[in-house]
């Protein structure tokens, strides 16, 4: 489709061929036109603009003698599709990179032409357009559905989320207690704003160190957020009381796979946190964001298992699912376990503000768990991320003065230097030697929330967070050779 060019001409001005170069030159700098982009065409500019045709194309032929456009045998005028060659820096970056960010850098071994992005968080989406994905779209979109959505979300995909949840996790729930949503944060929203609409301003607890976007979710909507510190059996629970004599009214947890230590949160602390929110009245969401994911044993019993132990229906604890780690953020999608007591008003809140995720989507994702195509996909990538876990462990082994810490699960892995040797600047610092060897990996106190920094409690820890599992194998082995080397280079900070 041609662009409809946002020309204005003075009667009085310059001469009118070069009022439209210069506006088009203009539109061209500022990239509302890209290269390769055609311009309309000359008559029914010049109809439009209230010019002779003449003029147009004598304005078109100013900026082709000057490099801007170019003559197409049969498409016309277009934007120098090698503008960047003839006029750098003029207009924005084509839009295949808008956004990508794809810098190249200008050291590092040639294995790493790209950039490496080793960030965490990312899951390997290559491999997840199989056969069974592309089934359960075609059968998504054959069928859009018509009519009202049910507010609990689609009853068929919520009967296979009871399944997946039997499978994965050996949790027997009714499809009754699921509430289909957009990923853990738009859980996480809900069951804040079901609590809020009983307790007014809520006071959450959070994780430190944990998962900022998470986080967020709780200040946005005006809860108070504390912090908890998290010691290598999971959140000090005794913590929860020394907070200024606020008693929270929810607890988030990583009880399967602690973010981003990777600790997972012993049955004694288990325990104990159940037995303090049922004295204090306060609700545990257990953020349950990966723990499908694990190459090192079978993923441990969710906290909700133990809750509905000691209560057939569900006391205190919620669960967050997502398929962000599993499959793609960009699906958006997840699910909301629920308590018997905060059903009723969650599913509330859901028909009056509307479905989160739409019907589409859900009959998708339900046909994609029903074919076997989720449980297929997440056992492939299993042995997959195992293996490139392991090219990170194996490869960052036995640097002096710094530990690695494979996991065994998730998307990362974490290298720490000890205490006495580690700061802020060391962290930037290394960020700033690989990203100069272009990679780009995280940072470990990211993950402590800055509001505490610098208080006598906070124990912030140093290093970096490695992603392991949106690259292929042999260019893994590149990168942790050059963050090998970095590290043993750096010793010292
Ligand atoms: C700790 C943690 N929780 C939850 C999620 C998923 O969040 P969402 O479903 O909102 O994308 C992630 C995702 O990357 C995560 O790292």
């Amino acid at each position: 489709m041609d662009i409809d060019l946002p020309i204005g001409l003075v009667r009085d001005g310059p001469p009118l061929p070069v009022q439209i170069a210069d506006a088009v030159r203009d539109l061209i700098a500022r990239g509302v036109l890209q290269p390769g982009e055609r311009l309309p065409g000359s008559r029914p500019l010049a109809d439009r603009l209230g010019v002779s045709r003449g003029t147009v194309v004598a304005g078109w032929d100013q900026l082709i003698a000057e490099g801007y456009l170019t003559t197409a045998h049969g498409s016309g005028t277009v934007v120098n599709p090698d503008l960047a060659g003839v006029h750098p820096g003029s207009g924005s970056a084509p839009a295949s990179s808008a956004g990508g960010a794809v810098r190249r850098p200008t050291t590092g071994p040639p294995e790493l032409r790209d950039v490496v992005d080793l960030r965490p968080g990312r899951p390997d989406v290559a491999a997840v357009a199989d056969s069974t994905w592309r089934h359960a779209w075609r059968v998504a979109a054959a069928d859009p559905g018509s009519g009202a959505a049910d507010p609990a979300g689609l009853p068929a995909l919520r009967s296979e989320l009871a399944a997946h949840l039997r499978q994965m996790r050996g949790l027997l729930v009714s499809p009754d207690e699921l509430l289909v949503t957009n990923g853990a944060r738009d859980g996480l929203a809900t069951v804040l704003q079901v609590l809020a609409a009983r307790r007014g301003r809520l006071i959450v607890a959070v994780e430190n160190p944990g998962y900022p976007s998470l986080r967020q979710v709780p200040r946005r909507l005006g809860a108070t957020v504390i912090e908890v510190d998290v010691d290598d059996e999971g959140l000090v629970v005794p913590q929860l009381d020394a907070v200024g004599g606020r008693v929270p009214d929810l607890v988030m947890v990583t009880p399967s796979h602690q973010y981003p230590m990777g600790a997972s949160m012993t049955v004694t602390r288990r325990l104990e946190l159940l037995d303090w929110a049922r004295r204090h009245h306060a609700v545990v969401v257990e953020d349950d964001y990966d723990s499908e994911l694990r190459y090192v044993g079978a993923p441990l019993p969710a906290l909700a298992a133990l809750d509905r132990r000691q209560e057939p229906d569900g006391e205190r604890v919620v669960t967050l699912g997502s398929f962000s780690k599993t499959v793609t953020p960009a699906l958006g999608a997840g699910f909301l376990l629920l308590p018997a007591g905060l059903r009723a008003q969650a599913l509330a809140l859901r028909s009056d503000v509307g479905p989160t995720l739409s019907s589409v989507v859900q009959r998708a994702l339900a046909e994609y768990l029903a074919n076997g195509g989720l449980r297929r996909h997440t056992q492939r990538m299993r042995r997959a991320y195992r293996r490139r876990r392991n090219i990170v462990t194996d490869g960052l082994d036995g640097i002096a003065g710094v530990t690695v810490r494979g996991m065994d699960g998730g998307l990362h892995a974490v290298v720490e230097w000890p205490a006495d040797t580690a700061d802020r600047h060391r962290e930037q610092l290394m960020q700033q030697h690989l990203s100069r060897a272009g990679i780009e990996v995280g940072a470990l106190s990211d993950y402590w929330s800055h509001s505490t920094e610098g208080t006598e409690r906070q124990i912030v820890r140093y290093g970096l967070v490695i992603g392991y599992t949106a690259i292929e194998e042999a260019r893994l082995v590149a990168a942790v050779t050059t963050i090998r080397n970095q590290l043993a280079r750096h010793r010292r900070g």
